[in-house]
């Protein structure tokens, strides 16, 4: 079987990546390397190119038989998808039409989404489930809702059979140290705390403690990168079966906030951090937990490897060793 995973040089894609090849399957990773790292490419064919390019990706279908797409290329930082919204819209919605058109063109009907707990907006209740209104807050959300919405209308009219992945908090890092997170601008908490220690990061700021939480900093739903990887091979799996169409929440269903893994963080490393308060950031809610339940049940998937310690571990010997 030969899976395109797009993305596939970054931090979720590799790990994926990683997955796919231990189960047999043949991977082609399209990736532009904008955000991705050839050194995160640890098996597969790596071929350069960009989604932006509708003839680059068709020329690709044409000259693989390719059978299913996993698509993680995406911008995704929420503050620059503020500041530059025209730059997402344009991306993230370009470049998955141009996958989607090249695959209906040739056949290809299989589609597992890297999609965002972003969907969501503010919580209504929580945990949030899948049923929770999709009303995103941020440009980057929109653009994992709208091509939410997209797939659906494919999927009715093309036949196209699509799982989107909602993800909460990706963090750590390949348990066996191939792989791990190397974001460039760096803006999630494990690895910024942890580059903040090792001298790599000149400033680090908690934002905002004056949320209605039990200690005032907000609370997040961490899901180890491994587990969500191996959710993208049960999707692929599902698909292939004969499963629905359907959006899943892949999250621990467990909060920690950003005191609690400031602490954890701590412990792992063996030391005090000094860090420094500031003002919340537009759009930053106080609690997102997911329910996972539903991911349980369609794909038999629960995360084995989120108990925050370990995947701060997981995290701190990849940042040591990188
Ligand atoms: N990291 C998280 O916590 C998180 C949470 C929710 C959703 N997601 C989604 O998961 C996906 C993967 O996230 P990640 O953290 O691995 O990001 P990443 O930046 O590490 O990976 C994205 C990859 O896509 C490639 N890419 C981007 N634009 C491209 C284009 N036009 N053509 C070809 N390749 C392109 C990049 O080079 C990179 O290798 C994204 O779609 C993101 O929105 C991530």
């Amino acid at each position: 079987m030969k899976v395109l995973v797009t993305g596939g040089a970054g931090y979720i894609g590799s790990h994926t990546v990683k997955e796919l090849i231990k189960k047999g399957y043949e991977i082609i990773i399209f990736d532009n390397l904008s955000t991705g790292r050839k050194e995160l490419v640890k098996g597969g064919q790596l071929i350069e190119g960009d989604l932006q390019s509708r003839e680059s990706i068709k020329a690709l279908f044409r000259s693989h038989s390719i059978q299913a797409v996993l698509h993680f290329a995406a911008l995704m930082q929420v503050g620059e998808s503020f500041l530059d919204p025209q730059k997402y819209y344009r991306h993230n919605l370009l470049t998955t039409l141009n996958l989607l058109e090249a695959m209906l063109e040739a056949g290809v009907k299989y589609f597992v989404f890297s999609s965002s707990a972003a969907v969501y907006g503010e919580p209504q209740y929580l945990p949030i489930d899948e049923n929770h209104p999709l009303t995103p807050i941020n440009p980057y959300g929109a653009t994992k809702f709208m091509v939410e919405r997209i797939l659906e209308d494919y999927g009715r009219a093309y036949n196209l059979r699509y799982i989107s992945l909602r993800y909460f908090n990706a963090a750590g890092a390949d348990p066996d140290g191939q792989l791990g997170e190397m974001h460039e601008p760096e803006t999630h908490l494990i690895p910024c705390l942890l580059l903040y220690w090792l001298g790599k990061k000149s400033d680090f700021q908690v934002f905002g403690n004056d949320f209605p939480t039990p200690d005032g900093t907000a609370i997040r739903d961490y899901i180890h990168v491994t587990d969500l990887a191996r959710a993208h091979l049960l999707a692929l799996e599902k698909l292939f079966s004969g499963g629905e169409s359907q959006s899943l929440n892949l999250g621990s269903s467990r909060g920690y906030s950003v005191l609690e893994v400031i602490k954890t963080v701590e412990k792992v490393i063996g030391e005090k951090i000094k860090v420094k308060f500031g003002p919340r950031r537009p759009g930053d809610v106080p609690v997102l937990l997911a329910s996972r339940e539903k991911a349980q049940r369609e794909l038999g998937w629960k995360p084995e490897l989120s108990d925050l310690e370990f995947i701060i571990s997981t995290a701190y010997k990849w940042h040591l060793s990188h």
